[in-house]
Formats: C-alpha cells, structure tokens, sequence
C-alpha cells in the first residue's frame, strides 16, 4: 500500500449516515500489530501471517484469535517490503511482494517460494510486469494470485492509484502471460483526496479475489491507508469494498449492478465503525477450522489513529443473492465453493 506524505489541512466533517451497524473484530491475543496482512494455514493446523516491514515478517498461532507470535524476518534485509500475498499452488508456498518508491510509479513485485510454511523462502525476484503507462496506468504494488479451478488458470491481480486494479494471467505462479491484461477496477473520481492529485487520483489497492459458489468476488480496500482524521476528512479513508463477476477476469458490478470499470461500481462491506477505523489491506478465506468464509484485514484505533494497525477478522455471511456481509457469527453457509483451494 502506499503512504501519502503531503500534509493536508481539511476540515473534519462528521457524517453520522456512515454510521453503519458492524460487528468489533473477533478478538486478538499476543503480537497483534500488523500492516496488510497475509493468512494462510498449514497442514498442522498452524496460522501464519505475514505482514508489511523489512523483510516482510511472518508470526504464528494456534488459532485465529491468537496467541500470535512476536514476528520474524522472512528475507534477511532492511528493505521495506510490502503488502504480503501467500498462496498454495503446484505444490509450493508462492509469496508475493513489492518495493515500492511513495507516491510514484516506481514500483515492482517479486516472488518467492517454499515447499512449506516453516521452512525458508526462495527468493526468485522481478516478475515480468510491464510498467504501467498511457495506455494502462498502474502502480505495480498489492500483487495477490487467484487460481480459477474452472480452467486451472492463474492470475496475478495487482494495483495501484492511478488506474487502479488490473490482472494477468500467468502460465506459472513465476511467469506472467505478458498482454493477457484485464482491467477489473477502476474509481474514476478525482481527485482522490485534496491536494493529491499528482500521486494519481483514484484511491483503489489491495485486490483479493476469491471464488465462492461459482461465481467470482473482487475485494479491494478503497481511500487513504495510511493517514489520520486530522488530515484526510472522515469517509475518505481505508473502507472495504467488493464486485462480483460470472468469470475470473470480469466484467465486474456491485450490487447496485454497477460496471466497477466504467461506472464507479463498487459496494462497501467494511468501513469505520465503533472504536475501529480505516478497516483495509484485507484478504478472504474459507477457514475450515471454522466452517465459514471469513474477512480479515487489518485496523486503526479510533481513539489512537497514530498506533499501529491491529490484525481484525470477522466471519462472511452470504445474503439471497450471494453478496457477502459482515457477520457476528458464521451462517452456517456450508462448504459450498471452497475458495480458498489447496492445488
Ligand atoms: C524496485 O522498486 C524499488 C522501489 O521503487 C526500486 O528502488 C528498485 O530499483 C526497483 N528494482 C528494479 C529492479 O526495478
Ligand atoms: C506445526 O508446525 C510448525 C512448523 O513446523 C511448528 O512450529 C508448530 O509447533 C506445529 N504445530 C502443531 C500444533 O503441531
Ligand atoms: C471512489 O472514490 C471516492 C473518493 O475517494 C469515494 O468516495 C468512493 O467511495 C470511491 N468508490 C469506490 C467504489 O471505491
């Protein structure tokens, strides 16, 4: 995710029709703090999360509510990587992530792989994504790959600001099919926030997609990660957002029927609420250990925006139609679509 550095004087506008009826996070114990997020579950039983910082860090736990560990190095350096994205596929381990240079197009993605979650990472670097330009206008950043059972194709969605969510496919969780392009979203209001204009105008990252019952949801975090109701005016910071489509590669609408490309489509099923703000960097899964979808993401006190962000995650109801909500507890929606597969 990128942070925005320029101070902004705004005025704090308080809209009490946001206020929506969301349940807390489901509680957390032992290392908490965590930026964008990665779940993934091992044979044993084991969570790991990873998370943004040098090196990108990895923590455990027995359960989704903790304890998690205190966080370890996955790569052995200062930089800072960013925004995790771990997957099972082909029999390994595939961990994405990017550098990034703040509020430029200067960034990249790479990947790594292991054969299991406790052992190391190989590091095999770059993928092969074209920079953005005129054409397509994307930051190369929030990498997250999709395997569509139906096909057994791979797709790498990623982005971005600028024209925000785009996706290849791969014909290997290394190699990008260069030109498969898909554009899945784009927020054509600008600009994003006052006096951000040059960073590129439209706030969408994180896309997570994931399959449920046959049909395909895009799940994007839209609005400003990073920065405080001092300076971004409340509404215009991290909320979650979701589209559906009939295939993995679009078209996209919300639940408004709204095209998320040409349209500004896009539903909201997470913003601030209660003492939770700036909900975002968000992932899905079907945990089965639960027996339910769940979202996790992560967040900010509203009560101390400067902490660090706190790992979240609530279980996903299913409405009539198939939209997903946030819920108290699981619906008992059954194992209908597994999502998340082991390939
Ligand atoms: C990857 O992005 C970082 C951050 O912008 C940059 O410093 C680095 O040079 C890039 N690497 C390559 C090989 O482009
Ligand atoms: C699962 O495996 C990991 C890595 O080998 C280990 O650290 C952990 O203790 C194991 N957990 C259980 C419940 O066996
Ligand atoms: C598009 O951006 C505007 C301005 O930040 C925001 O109010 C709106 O909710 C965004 N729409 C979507 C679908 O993300």
């Amino acid at each position: 995710m990128k942070l925005h550095t320029s101070l902004l004087l705004t005025t704090l506008l308080l809209d009490t029709t946001l206020a929506q009826k969301w349940p807390n996070p489901e509680p957390c114990t032992g290392e908490c703090r965590i930026h964008d997020p990665a779940l993934a579950r091992s044979e044993n039983g084991t969570y790991y999360l990873f998370g943004s910082a040098p090196g990108v860090t990895v923590k455990t736990a027995p359960s989704l509510n903790g304890p998690w560990s205190e966080p370890k190095k996955v790569f052995n350096t200062e930089d800072q990587l960013g925004a995790p994205d771990i997957m099972h596929v082909n029999g390994k381990w595939w961990l994405y992530y990017q550098r990034t240079k703040i509020s430029t197009q200067e960034s990249n993605i790479s990947v790594a792989s292991s054969p299991s979650l406790s052992s190391p990472f190989v590091d095999h670097g770059l993928l092969d994504i074209p920079p953005g330009n005129e054409q397509r206008d994307y930051n190369r950043i929030d990498a997250n790959l999709f395997y569509d059972s139906n096909g057994r194709d791979l797709y790498l969605n990623f982005g971005s600001f600028w024209d925000d969510i785009f996706q290849l496919r791969l014909s290997d969780p290394k190699t990008v099919i260069s030109d498969s392009f898909s554009h899945l979203e784009k927020n054509k209001t600008e600009p994003g926030f006052p006096g951000e204009s040059s960073t590129g105008a439209n706030p969408s990252e994180g896309a997570f997609e994931f399959k449920w019952n046959g049909k395909y949801y895009l799940f994007w975090s839209s609005g400003n990660c990073c920065h405080t109701t001092k300076t971004v005016p409340l509404g215009d910071e991290y909320k979650i957002m979701v589209c559906r489509s009939d295939k993995a590669t679009g078209p996209f609408v919300d639940k408004a029927g709204k095209n998320c490309v040409s349209e500004n489509g896009g539903t909201m099923i997470l913003g601030t609420h209660d003492n939770v703000y700036a909900p975002g960097g968000q992932g899905v899964r079907y945990d089965d250990e639960l027996k339910s979808v769940i979202l996790y993401y992560h967040w900010l006190r509203f009560d101390n925006q400067e902490e660090p962000a706190t790992f979240g995650w609530n279980y996903l109801g299913w409405d009539g139609e198939g939209w997903p909500f946030v819920t108290e507890k699981g619906d008992g929606t059954k194992d209908k679509g597994k999502g998340e597969k082991k390939v």
